[in-house]
């Protein structure tokens, strides 16, 4: 048993899609949750200065003495893999988990990944699919629209906008036939249902955040380092007033009170 805490961050509100499925999976883990409301979004900056963050991110959490990192934000990994591997401590990022998932999927239809515009144009979906299957054809489009959204409450299957953007993003891949989809950004678990609507029954969906949740699992299990506490402290750069409200969607529960304002860290540093 380890009682040290799991760290988990992302640009916003995402991440949480993977501490609600870490939760899930491990009723008995404590995490430090960091929302980087401040910088978010991440989608549009350059590699470089993502990368930049991806260590100040890293840093931050493991500043609370965590056993373990998810970075639960696509962006930070597809653009800073070598980043993640090398920290001093084990990061688990959500390209690597949510790839595999996509690669099994029997078939020879193609299939699909979203993900924000640094995620997609890094190419790092891309190279990893074509190790892990290669000859299959992976179609990879860029949602740029999609976060902005996400993170000022658009989230509902009934939302016009987010309804619009969804069918511009996604009908070349309903059109393509996909017999799957991994949602490459931790932000689009929140917008599942919508996305489902309009590929229709044939497409899985497949969420990177569950699966970066179950590496993690299986990663403390292998080694005796579970939990045995289920405390949750989150912090924002942020608004908490913010956090809270938007926070319950995302979780089902409520985090009123363990949210902490933290300042927002210069990226060129
Ligand atoms: N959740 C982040 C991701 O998985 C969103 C990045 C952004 O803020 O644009 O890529």
């Amino acid at each position: 048993m380890d009682l040290r805490p799991v760290g988990i961050f992302d640009s916003g509100l995402g991440g949480l899609t993977v501490a609600k499925a870490l939760r899930e999976l491990m009723p008995e883990e404590s995490f430090v949750y960091f929302g980087d409301t401040g910088r978010m979004p991440y989608g549009p900056r350059p590699a470089e200065q993502l990368r930049r963050m991806a260590v100040q991110n890293m840093e931050f959490v493991a500043s609370f003495g965590v056993k373990a990192i998810i970075a639960a934000c696509g962006t930070v990994s597809s653009t800073a893999p070598d980043l993640l591997e090398s920290f001093r401590l084990p990061v688990f990022g959500v390209l690597k988990a949510g790839v595999r998932a996509l690669a099994a999927v029997p078939g020879d239809e193609p299939v699909a990944v979203i993900a924000t515009e640094a995620s997609i144009k890094s190419g790092a979906y891309a190279r990893a699919f074509q190790q892990a299957a290669p000859g299959r054809e992976l179609i990879c489009v860029a949602c740029p629209a999609f976060v902005p959204l996400i993170e000022s409450g658009h989230n509902s299957p009934e939302d016009r906008e987010l309804r619009a953007a969804a069918e511009t993003y996604l009908s070349p891949i309903r059109e393509a036939g996909a017999a799957a989809l991994l949602l490459g950004c931790t932000h689009y678990g929140i917008i599942e249902e919508t996305v489902g609507r309009v590929l229709g029954p044939e497409t899985e969906l497949i969420s990177a955040a569950g699966c970066a949740a179950r590496d993690l699992r299986d990663y403390l299990a292998a080694r005796g380092l579970e939990g045995g506490g289920s405390r949750e402290d989150y912090y924002t750069s942020g608004s908490v007033e913010r956090f809270n409200e938007e926070a319950a969607a995302f979780l089902g529960w409520s985090v009123e009170g363990r949210v902490r304002q933290v300042p927002v860290m210069d990226p060129d540093t």
